[in-house]
């Protein structure tokens, strides 16, 4: 039997324009997400992926529509019961260095999400991080560094370490592994598949790359134009039947070829 971790139900998301009109960057998206899955969504840049994200993680309110999580209506959570959600539900970016204090050593920013929630004592700073660190496969001593002083993989994988410490059910990767080269985004998608399986999280991977995303990816949702447009499995992309993905998917053969 499916278990689902979250209901996205017929989100619509509408922005004013300076000229009095209004763009709906969202128009009815549903989605059910089932726990310890991989959840691919793509579509081209505009289609209204990260519009999407924003509404699930509460950073805006919907125009219409709702997001279902541990049985409540999370769009409309306020106060101390909206920062209480974002323990189970955490993000990385696509460029952690925005995301990242460039003052604070990586030991606190990954504890960080802890101490906000008083979950740490300052004694306990120092271990946790190591442990932390050891999950992403980072070396131990990168908890004395600054986060500019790495790579873009390296600060990747500290974005991740800080979306892990608070154990979350979900994790919302936006374009994240879409700044790095090609070798590195595999061992980072390598790194998120292996915590999957040891922690049974779930992920909503947001990504306008279909050739990644069918490697890895438990169900593919296509969006095109504020809408999802195809629902497909990741291991039979071949039947899509949408045009937009046809052309998506042609575009992934001719690189395989
Ligand atoms: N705050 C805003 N005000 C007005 N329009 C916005 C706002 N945020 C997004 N949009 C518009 O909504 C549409 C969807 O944007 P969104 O950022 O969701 O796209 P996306 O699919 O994430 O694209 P990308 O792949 O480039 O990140 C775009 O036309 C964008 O210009
Ligand atoms: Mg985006």
């Amino acid at each position: 039997m499916s278990d689902i971790i979250m209901q996205i139900q017929d989100i619509v998301k509408e922005f004013p324009l300076a000229d009095g009109s209004t763009l709906r960057a969202c128009n009815g998206i549903s989605i059910d997400v089932e726990r310890g899955e991989t959840l691919a969504i793509v579509g081209e840049s505009g289609c209204g992926k990260s519009t999407l994200v924003k509404t699930i993680m509460n950073m805006h309110a919907p125009t219409s529509g709702s997001v279902i999580f541990r049985g409540k209506d999370i769009t409309k959570l306020t106060g101390e019961e909206k920062r209480q959600n974002y323990r189970h539900i955490q993000m990385v970016f696509q460029d952690p260095t925005a995301a990242f204090n460039p003052k604070m050593k990586v030991r606190d920013i990954i504890c960080e999400p802890l101490r906000n929630f008083d979950l740490i004592s300052k004694a306990d700073v120092d271990a946790k991080a190591r442990e932390l660190l050891k999950m992403v496969d980072l070396p131990e001593d990168f908890a004395g560094r600054y986060p500019n002083n790495m790579s873009g993989g390296q600060r990747q994988r500290v974005a991740i370490a800080r979306a892990l410490a608070l154990e979350p059910e979900i994790i919302v990767c936006d374009e994240a592994t879409s700044a790095l080269d090609v070798s590195v985004q595999d061992t980072i998608i390598e790194l998120l598949v292996r915590l999957q399986k040891e922690k049974g999280i779930t992920y909503l991977f947001i990504c306008h790359d279909l050739a990644l995303v069918h490697l890895f990816c438990h169900k593919v949702v296509v969006m095109y134009k504020g809408e999802v447009v195809e629902r497909l499995n990741g291991d039979a992309l071949a039947e899509a039947q949408h045009p937009y993905t046809k052309q998506l998917l042609s575009a992934v053969y001719n690189l395989e070829r």
